[in-house]
């Protein structure tokens, strides 16, 4: 008897952890958006476009401590709201659910919420919204001496910082390149990064070979290095 009690008391913890936790993991669900830096997004409210007598819905951004949170815009059948920054780079569809942004900008990236109020319940749903920002194809430079090259490979206004990969073709050993050099610069105005990186290659050691270099799917053109 004292067993089935047990086993009924432990469901029915279960039962409340279940519950208690059950707000937390909706607000786990995160929904991924991806634009880039100059472009748009279509940040989605909600998928389900067959809940009617929809009363407001609005577009914020929680702030860091997770109070404070920014409004950027939203539609209220009863009251104009004013997007007040945000004016001129969202609209807001209330028939699709959903929020435009355009003019991306790199500070856009992060957590927005949406929240709907229909007649009889309300919802809100969580969008992450990460920027990216193509890096200008890597230039390449070659400096050789009798025993060594120096070769650099700079790229420009990426987002966000990528680092630098270095392809030498045929493969080379670790032990006869190592990086002299690299760095990044933000551009305090556009956000956008800068990256830089040279390498200095042991040429005492193996035949000619070509480097190139990759910076978040940017490739250089090949460098033919140690022609002797
Ligand atoms: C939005 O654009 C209008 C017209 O170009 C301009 O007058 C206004 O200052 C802009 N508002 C913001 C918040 O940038
Ligand atoms: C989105 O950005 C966050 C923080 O910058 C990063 O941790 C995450 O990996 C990114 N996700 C994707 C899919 O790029
Ligand atoms: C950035 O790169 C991706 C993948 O290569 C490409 O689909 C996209 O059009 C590029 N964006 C711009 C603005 O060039
Ligand atoms: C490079 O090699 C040449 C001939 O082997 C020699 O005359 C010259 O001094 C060397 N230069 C350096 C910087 O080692
Ligand atoms: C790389 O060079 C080191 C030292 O010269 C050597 O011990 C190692 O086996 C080499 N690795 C490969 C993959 O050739
Ligand atoms: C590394 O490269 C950066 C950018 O070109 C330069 O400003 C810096 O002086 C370099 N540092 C060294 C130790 O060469
Ligand atoms: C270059 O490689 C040769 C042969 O492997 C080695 O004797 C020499 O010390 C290396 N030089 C440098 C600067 O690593
Ligand atoms: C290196 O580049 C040269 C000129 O582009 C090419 O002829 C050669 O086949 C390349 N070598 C390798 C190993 O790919």
């Amino acid at each position: 008897m004292d067993v089935v009690y047990g086993m009924y008391v432990q469901w029915l913890l279960w039962c409340v952890l279940f519950l208690i936790s059950l707000p937390f993991l909706q607000s786990k669900d995160v929904t991924m958006v991806i634009g880039e830096v100059g472009g748009a997004v279509t940040i989605p409210c909600t998928s389900d476009l067959f809940e009617n007598h929809l009363v407001f819905m609005y577009v914020q951004r929680p702030g860091s401590n997770g109070n404070n949170p920014r409004f950027i815009n939203g539609y209220h059948t009863k009251k104009r709201l004013d997007p007040k920054e945000y004016t001129n780079r969202t609209h807001v569809d209330p028939r699709q659910r959903t929020m435009k942004l355009w003019s991306i900008l790199p500070s856009d990236e992060g957590l927005y919420e949406c929240h709907i109020q229909y007649q009889t319940k309300k919802k809100q749903e969580n969008i992450q919204l990460n920027v990216t920002a193509n890096y200008s194809i890597p230039i390449v430079t070659v400096a050789c001496d009798n025993v060594s090259c120096l070769v650099t490979c700079s790229s420009d206004s990426g987002y966000p910082r990528r680092d630098i990969e270095w392809s030498p073709n045929p493969p080379l050993n670790q032990s006869h390149w190592r990086v002299v050099n690299s760095s990044d610069v933000t551009d305090p105005v556009s956000m956008l990064f800068s990256v830089y990186s040279s390498i200095s290659v042991n040429c005492s050691s193996g035949p000619r070979l070509n480097l190139s270099c990759n910076v978040g799917g940017a490739l250089s053109q090949e460098h033919t290095v140690c022609e002797y």
